[in-house]
């Protein structure tokens, strides 16, 4: 059987083997802290709890632990800022035996976030599950969360938020990130040093924008990270809507048009791009970040023709889709941590966003070439597109997500 058929949702029996081989992963990531429990990325190196990790995790939990996708997603908000400037913020990373305290002057979580996909994660675990409960539980929360970033990242009122520093985007090593972090072909310990570095920038500028910009330190809109919020606000329109809160419901839908409206003009345009500082310097690396508009549907028709068009152009180049930095591209490195990878989260960004503008087919090709990746090579964090050899941390729960995929192709 090849794996296209795999990859449809009738061939139950190749469904349970992968939601058993996933079930597995998972459960042997699980901690539990007291009453709460969450899901580690992968053993020893990432023992902590990661925003947009849980998120990716309550999705692939939906198809077989429902208490589970609940529980994940709800130990994200108990480290919700409650006072301050910052107050409504989800941490990127949450420390729940401690541990954060020489970089982040807390021991418990660290002063930034990572992409918004709580509304959207729990969206979906409602929509397999039934759990409404879950979404009367997420909304306040979510509210904040979004206030907290038009007030505190949108300095210009633009509709795009900035992102201050590369863990936000996820997309640690990026080449991406390399101009605005005043670096030339770095190594990777010059680049892993230039993040640690800035965390200290943020402390002395309060993590405001505004201040950032004049320092020149990084500042970005980014255009996935802004793609991912829309889709959030779409979610949180949805939550509200299913909750009984009509009006809100509209008020959200209106915010996400906003969103969708100002990346589509600004982020997108006829040349895709994340834009830089307070000047709003284009920074035009081609990476598969800008795939991701679709899954906020933030691309017009001609805009979506245009990125479908690039990803089919990857599509003979490598073995394995999606590689974050294409293979033309004199910054790609097939190994090398966010420098041309194939990373299972962001296929499954782009596996959705294709879906939502109807490229089926394409979508159904991303699915297959997931799967044999994982099936091949196992759960790593990343891999080769080239060769599929697994990288980083052997294990990773998000790579589980190839369970989601097989189930909604
Ligand atoms: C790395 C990734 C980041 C992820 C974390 C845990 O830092 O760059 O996106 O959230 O690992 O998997």
């Amino acid at each position: 059987m090849n794996l296209k058929e795999q990859a449809s949702p009738e061939h139950n029996g190749v469904g349970e083997e992968w939601t058993s081989r996933v079930q597995r992963l998972l459960q042997s990531n699980q901690v539990v802290v007291g009453d709460q429990r969450y899901t580690r990325p992968a053993p020893s190196v990432y023992e902590h709890q990661w925003l947009w990790d849980s998120c990716f995790q309550a999705i692939t939990y939906r198809w077989f632990d429902p208490e589970m996708a609940a529980a994940e997603l709800l130990s994200l908000l108990h480290h919700q800022v409650q006072e301050g400037a910052e107050a409504g913020m989800i941490p990127h990373m949450a420390y729940w035996r401690g541990g954060g305290e020489s970089l982040w002057r807390s021991s418990h979580r660290s002063i930034i976030t990572q992409p918004p996909l709580v509304g959207i994660a729990a969206r979906l675990v409602y929509e397999t599950t039934g759990n409404r409960g879950l979404l009367e539980q997420v909304y306040g929360p979510l509210e904040e969360f979004h206030a907290w970033f038009e007030r505190r990242r949108d300095p210009d009122g633009d509709h795009l938020v900035s992102i201050i520093h590369p863990w936000e985007s996820g997309w640690d090593a990026s080449p991406r990130w390399d101009a605005p972090l005043g670096l030339v072909s770095p190594s990777p310990e010059e680049s892993r040093q230039a993040r640690i570095t800035l965390v200290e920038t943020l402390f002395q500028h309060h993590c405001r924008v505004e201040a950032l910009e004049r320092a020149g330190s990084f500042s970005v809109e980014a255009l996935d990270f802004n793609a991912v919020r829309a889709a959030d606000l779409e979610a949180l329109s949805f939550i509200a809507h299913e909750t009984g809160r009509p009006a809100e419901a509209l008020a959200w839908a209106e915010q996400a048009r906003l969103v969708q409206q100002a990346v589509q003009q600004k982020l997108i345009g006829s040349q895709p791009t994340d834009l830089a500082g307070a000047e709003e310097t284009p920074l035009r690396h081609e990476s598969a970040s800008h795939f991701v508009a679709l899954f906020g549907g933030c691309a017009s028709p001609e805009q979506a023709e245009a990125l479908i068009a690039r990803i089919e152009a990857l599509a003979p180049a490598v073995k394995y889709l999606v590689p974050t930095t294409p293979p033309w591209d004199p910054a790609f490195a097939p190994q090398s941590y966010w420098r041309g990878n194939v990373w299972i989260s962001v296929n499954w960004l782009i596996y959705k966003g294709l879906q939502r503008y109807g490229s089926c087919g394409l979508a159904k090709e991303v699915v297959a070439r997931s799967l044999a990746l994982v099936d091949e090579h196992g759960f790593w964090e990343y891999f080769d597109p080239l060769t599929g050899k697994g990288c980083g941390s052997g294990l990773h729960s998000w790579s589980g997500l190839v369970l989601d995929m097989l189930k909604t192709a």
